[in-house]
């Protein structure tokens, strides 16, 4: 059986994946071929790739699932909401959600435009609640039999987050938080009001909540009640003469690109900690509906690798496993194997060991590229050992190798490397090459053998997705992949799966005794991560890397 998975519920981050029998074999957000970021339209250049990878055609397909329910579902809710006085009836939000629904009924969902860009098929169409192609998403490559799994994000048409019970390959629905009672919801809001982008840059303010100091009270905004997490939606849209519910309790908004001062680092502090603490409550009512000490996240919150960490360390779970795809991307993963529940039936069990699911470019590929735009390139030896050379002489390096990540993290394949022991790194990469804000920390990239002696509560942690306390002995070694609260955001890099990228880490080690790497995404400030190596010469070219390693391959300035 060959199934295909989009998400395309119009709101951000569009992708597709594709699976036969059961196996996933490719996945790509359109963000990375169009170069929208968060590119939330049809993700016909994300569905081609799939279908290109596996060589079939769209007539060969089985099944074609979206990760969202019928056209009508939000349209319903957001009624509801409005008369209920849970949502602000105002002119731009029944604008909004009437031209969703427009869009949506118009398209039957995605399928209209499916068959207009890949012809008539036998496939059949399934729409897939979002919450449930979310949980399949956390469970199915979780790697646990039995496991509470817990959906957090923005919103689904009619959820904000829900608790599944997986066990023996299925997934029993254990309760649903309908929206508008979402914490990515009181956290877009609140990254508004620090003058950032909602629903893309709450990294920024998990980021800066370390800067900042207890003392702000949110409990109007956010509380927990009985072990539930409440949030006050009509508080935090409502505005009066302009002005929000928000900056009349906590003051203007801060413009964006401004200056921080002390109280919007404070107002991250409390989001952060009003957040972690709702995970927390729900990951704890999780357990105890679905008597498992295993835990599967999915849903965008669920990026919130800080309070992740907290959960780890916890003593709630045994286990955890964060769907590196948590965002809308990673519906799509969910989405394609929501056939197999039919008729009783049983998902496919496959555990995630690494996020490498992308597109792939040969030597004879990439050489061609560098022709074309005729470029001094040297073919290398030992790759390994010649990018560790330069990354111990303190140059900043651009690495483009093997299969993209899928989901937000850059893994080692499409990742921008450094030196984490130079404690000016950290500023080196922001002002070269990232162009982006001075409190964003970097994450380190290490061996999996040595997570243990660098970190606390290590564990496997392939995707970066979790946060870990440095132990305090390294903090001075890694300084520049150390927060400023002592945390970092690890990679464990297994030899087996990634065996290029762990050589280049212990060459690394070898001459510098640290077998770590500061690693951050190959793209610059507000694009999307490269996916060709037209997009990775480009964004050399467009920064102050010092050289880029594609495939075998040395170009430097
Ligand atoms: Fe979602």
């Amino acid at each position: 059986m060959i199934t295909l998975g989009f998400n395309y519920s119009q709101m951000h981050d569009s992708s597709a994946c594709i699976a036969r029998d059961g196996e996933l074999l490719f996945a790509v957000a359109e963000e990375r071929i169009s170069r929208i970021k968060h590119d939330a339209g049809f993700p016909h250049n994300a569905i081609r790739a799939c279908l290109d990878f596996a060589k079939v055609r769209a007539d060969q397909l089985d099944f074609v699932c979206q990760g969202w329910p019928v056209p009508g579902k939000s349209i319903a809710t957001d009624l509801k909401c409005f008369l209920r006085g849970q949502y602000p009836l105002t002119y731009l939000n029944v604008l909004n959600t009437a031209r969703t629904y427009a869009s949506m009924a118009h398209q039957n969902g995605g399928f209209k435009p499916f068959t207009n860009h890949f012809g008539a098929t036998k496939a059949q169409f399934r729409f897939v609640d979002h919450h449930l192609a979310h949980a399949i998403s956390a469970y199915s490559y979780g790697g646990f039999d039995k496991a509470a799994v817990v959906v957090m994000d923005g919103r689904g048409a009619w959820e904000a987050s829900s608790i599944w019970y997986g066990h023996d390959g299925r997934l029993d629905h254990v309760l649903t938080i309908p929206w508008p009672n979402s914490l990515g919801l009181f956290y877009a809001q609140f990254t508004q009001y620090l003058g950032f982008v909602p629903n893309s840059d709450e990294w920024k303010v998990m980021g800066l909540a370390p800067y900042g100091s207890p003392g702000v009270n949110l409990g109007e905004f956010i509380s927990i009640d009985q072990g539930m997490y409440r949030v006050n939606a009509q508080l935090l849209f409502q505005r009066h003469n302009g002005i929000s519910a928000i900056a009349k309790r906590l003051g203007p908004e801060r413009t964006p690109e401004s200056e921080i001062d002390e109280s919007f680092k404070n107002v991250a502090f409390a989001v952060q900690d009003a957040c972690e603490d709702a995970m927390l409550a729900l990951v704890k009512l999780a357990t105890e509906k679905t008597d498992s000490r295993n835990v599967c996240l999915a849903g965008g919150v669920a990026l919130n690798s800080k309070a992740n960490g907290k959960i780890q360390a916890s003593c709630m779970v045994d286990g955890i496993f964060v769907q590196p795809a948590a965002s809308d991307d990673g519906v799509a993963l969910g989405a394609v194997f929501a056939p197999y529940l039919d008729s009783g039936g049983r998902l496919p069990m496959r555990p995630m060991r690494h996020a490498y699911l992308g597109p792939e470019f040969s030597d004879a590929e990439i050489e061609k590229v560098l022709r074309t735009y005729k470029l001094r390139a040297f073919k290398l030896e030992d790759v390994a050992a010649t990018t560790a050379d330069l990354l111990a002489d303190g140059k900043i390096i651009g690495w483009f190798q093997g299969r993209m990540e899928f989901g937000p993290r850059a893994l080692g394949h499409r990742s921008i490397l450094a030196d984490p022991r130079d404690p000016e790194m950290n500023a080196k990469v922001n002002n070269a090459v990232k162009f982006r804000e001075w409190w964003r920390p970097f994450a380190p990239s290490m061996l999996r053998e040595v997570a243990g002696e660098y970190l606390e509560h290590a564990c496997d942690s392939p995707f970066m997705i979790l946060t870990n306390p440095v132990r305090p002995e390294k903090r001075d070694i890694i300084p520049s992949v150390t927060h400023v609260d002592g945390s970092a955001r690890p990679q464990t890099v297994e030899k087996d799966i990634s065996p290029l990228y762990w050589n280049l880490i212990n060459e690394f080690g070898k001459r510098t005794g640290v077998p770590v790497l500061m690693n951050t995404s190959f793209n610059l400030r507000g694009e999307a991560i490269v996916n060709t190596p037209t997009d990775a010469i480009r964004t050399f070219f467009s920064s102050g890397m010092d050289a880029l390693v594609i495939g075998s391959y040395l170009v430097e300035k």
